[in-house]
């Protein structure tokens, strides 16, 4: 068996599948009052977090270190691709049971493989992404959140310091998601757009701002949780949200004066900056919410997924779906086609390949994501177990699975398009 990146990416996306089934099993339990196994939560959120995201972004960075190197056979990493999804497995399995030290265990070969990988990484990161829009510090301490997100993940099983470990998994999920994914996803977005487009991005200087204020926001935020102050967290969310809009601004005066037709590619990394807007606009309304003695709306686990997938769904889900949709047709044609000057037309096959029906998996997603603020918004008026709310669940729930399933579809009909198939 020979892995290769596209070997990493594929069942990158293969996690994210099945944690998007648990994440309709989790809906589904939470509105009809369904009691659920306590697998189900970990199987859901490190299944698409660690087997989805970090092997995605393991795949990418491999897929794009091969691409660099002058050697002509590109490398296998079957070992590592077997030891990482195995002790993912494992610690899935260990959280989901409650195995403390088994959990810290599956956590700390985990993290042996991704420092075994941290160097490669940490260059690839640094070449194909810093640039005008994103000096190198920037990946740099997004790097560090990394890992330093990875080290607590670690520690927190092992119940080294118990009174501390809200603070711990509060730190663990920030670094992870905000200080790393977030950053590199704004990023990706920064440094693909404008090749999407085949056109320069409108301004490289408000790029350069945005992610400076995104940095500067969010160890700011980070303050703010560890002094408890509250309106200081509100000035951040507005400078956030004044971030996320010159972000947006800057990304669709790009796309208007791009020379091409649209693409697959993106459609979704346009969608996913809009995303992170609304994101952090909701995020800077629940915490308004908290201003007075009693909050004005309740939050319960409901709105606070509505809230959180808006960024991981909507903002991280669409980053990803649209790297790979840029990304795959060179991949495979690549793994393909020996001769670099027969590549062109294939690419140009695929590309078209991925392109065609694009409306259905962004729709689905988008209306999806939105359709968990609804439900949730819906409880603050009608009971939970109501027609109304469980038949917008269910609404919900399919155009999520749609717009999953018909990406996959996509997926897997442009791997299985050989070079010379006319029927493309
Ligand atoms: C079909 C798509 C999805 C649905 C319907 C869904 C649904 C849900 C629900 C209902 C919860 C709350 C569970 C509870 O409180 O017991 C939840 C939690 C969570 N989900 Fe998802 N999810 C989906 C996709 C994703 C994806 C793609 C990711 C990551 C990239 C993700 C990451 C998480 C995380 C980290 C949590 C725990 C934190 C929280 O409650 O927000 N989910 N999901
Ligand atoms: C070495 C790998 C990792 C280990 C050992 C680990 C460990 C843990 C532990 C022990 C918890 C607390 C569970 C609880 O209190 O019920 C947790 C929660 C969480 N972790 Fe990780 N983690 C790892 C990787 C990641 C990565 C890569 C991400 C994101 C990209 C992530 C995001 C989260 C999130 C969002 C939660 C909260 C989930 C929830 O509310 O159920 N983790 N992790």
């Amino acid at each position: 068996m020979r892995c290769t990146p596209l070997t990493f990416l594929l069942a990158g996306f293969g996690w994210l599948l099945l944690a998007a089934l648990g994440g309709v099993a989790s809906l589904v339990g939470l509105v009809q009052g369904t009691p659920l196994p306590t697998w189900l939560r970990p199987v859901h959120t490190h299944g698409a977090l660690v087997g989805g995201l970090l092997q995605l972004a393991l795949g990418g960075l491999l897929a794009s270190a091969a691409k660099s190197s002058d050697s002509k056979k590109s490398a296998s990493h079957t070992a590592l691709f077997i030891s990482f999804n195995i002790a993912t497995a494992a610690l899935i399995f260990c959280l989901g049971y409650r195995q403390g030290t088994l959990t810290g265990l599956a956590g700390l070969l985990l993290f042996g493989l991704v420092l075994s990988q941290a160097r490669m990484a940490f260059a690839r990161l640094q070449e194909s992404l810093a640039g005008p829009t994103t000096p190198g510090w920037v990946l740099t301490l997004s790097f560090g959140a990394l890992l330093a997100g990875l080290t607590i993940g670690v520690a927190m099983p092992f119940g080294l310091i118990p009174e501390y470990y809200a603070h711990a998994r509060l730190a663990h999920i920030h670094l992870l998601l905000f200080g790393f994914s977030t950053m590199i996803g704004v990023a990706v977005i920064h440094r693909l757009l404008p090749e999407v487009f085949a056109v320069a991005l409108s301004s490289s200087m408000i790029g350069r701002i945005v992610t400076m204020a995104m940095v500067a926001g969010s160890l700011a935020l980070l303050g703010g949780f560890l002094t408890s102050s509250l309106k200081f967290e509100l000035g951040i969310g507005a400078l956030l949200i004044l971030a996320a809009a010159f972000f947006i601004t800057n990304l669709f005066r790009t796309w208007l004066r791009s020379p091409e037709p649209g693409s697959a590619a993106g459609d979704h990394l346009l969608i996913a900056g809009l995303f992170l807007l609304f994101t952090i606009v909701t995020g800077t309304f629940m915490g308004a919410n908290y201003l007075t003695d009693s909050p004005m709306f309740p939050i319960g686990s409901l709105h606070l997924a509505a809230y959180t997938h808006m960024a991981l769904i909507g903002f991280l889900v669409n980053v990803v779906l649209g790297a790979i949709s840029y990304g795959l047709p060179t991949l495979l044609a690549e793994h393909r086609i020996p001769q670099t000057k027969k590549r062109q037309a294939y690419v140009a096959q695929l590309t078209g390949l991925l392109n065609r029906w694009r409306a259905l998996p962004l729709v689905g997603m988008s209306l999806g994501t939105m359709g968990l603020a609804v439900i949730a918004s819906m409880t603050w008026s009608h009971p939970l177990g109501s027609l109304a709310v469980r038949t917008a669940t269910w609404v919900s729930a399919g155009l999520l699975v749609i717009g999953f399933a018909a990406f996959a579809a996509k997926l897997t009909w442009a791997l299985g398009q050989k070079p010379s198939d006319p029927s493309a």
